[in-house]
């Protein structure tokens, strides 16, 4: 099972990256193969609504590198800072710049991160975006705030909080659970 996680932030570091990589690091222990693209470290130019019908053949080599993780998936986690209640205009740019064909009937798993206060805006709206995909948003969702987190030396930012890494555990097993049974895998 692959799985490719995007993060949206728009800065480095990130809290929503390191909640990306929580993520990467469970799913890792499931067995899944993870990759993950960082929309801070590695932006994509503005999605162009001709390619909408056939984004494959857009010529930028970022974006063509994009496209073609995303048509490896199995699963996804879109990952989003809060920004104006809502998720980022990164994240929105990426997933303009592929369709449905891309996310229909793949499972999706929805990561906040917020400021001073836990909010799941950005993944509310998440969720509809994925259902514009056909995409099947999980029902477990991941979302913290800056006090869940300590900060390292480096500038990096640490889990603090054992609810988030139980969270973390149980959001993982559903993601994986989900992408078995869409794959027609069945229960196990
Ligand atoms: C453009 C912008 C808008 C923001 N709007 C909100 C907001 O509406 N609510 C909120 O709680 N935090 C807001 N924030 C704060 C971010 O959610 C917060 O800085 C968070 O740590 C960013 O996540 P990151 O560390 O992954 O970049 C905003 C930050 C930016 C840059």
């Amino acid at each position: 099972m692959r799985v490719l996680l995007l993060s949206g932030s728009a800065r480095i570091p990130s809290h929503t990256r390191s909640l990306i990589d929580a993520v990467a690091a469970e799913l890792g222990r499931l067995g899944a193969e993870t990759v993950t693209w960082d929309l801070a470290s590695d932006p994509l130019p503005d999605a162009l609504a001709d390619f909408h019908r056939a984004p494959e053949t857009i010529e930028h080599p970022e974006t063509r590198r994009f496209i073609r993780e995303v048509a490896r998936a199995d699963a996804f986690v879109w990952g989003s800072p809060n920004y104006h209640n809502s998720y980022s205009a990164r994240l929105k740019n990426a997933l303009d710049t592929v369709n449905y064909d891309h996310f229909e009937q793949k499972p999706i798993g929805l990561v906040t991160h917020s400021g001073g206060l836990v909010s799941t805006q950005a993944v509310d709206h998440l969720r509809i975006v994925a259902r514009g995909l056909l995409g099947v948003a999980i029902p477990t969702q991941i979302a913290s705030c800056d006090a869940d987190f300590t900060q390292e030396p480096d500038g990096t930012y640490t889990i603090a909080a054992p609810a988030l890494q139980c969270r973390i555990v149980r959001f993982c097993a559903e993601l994986t659970k989900m992408a078995t049974l869409l794959s027609g895998g069945g229960v196990s």
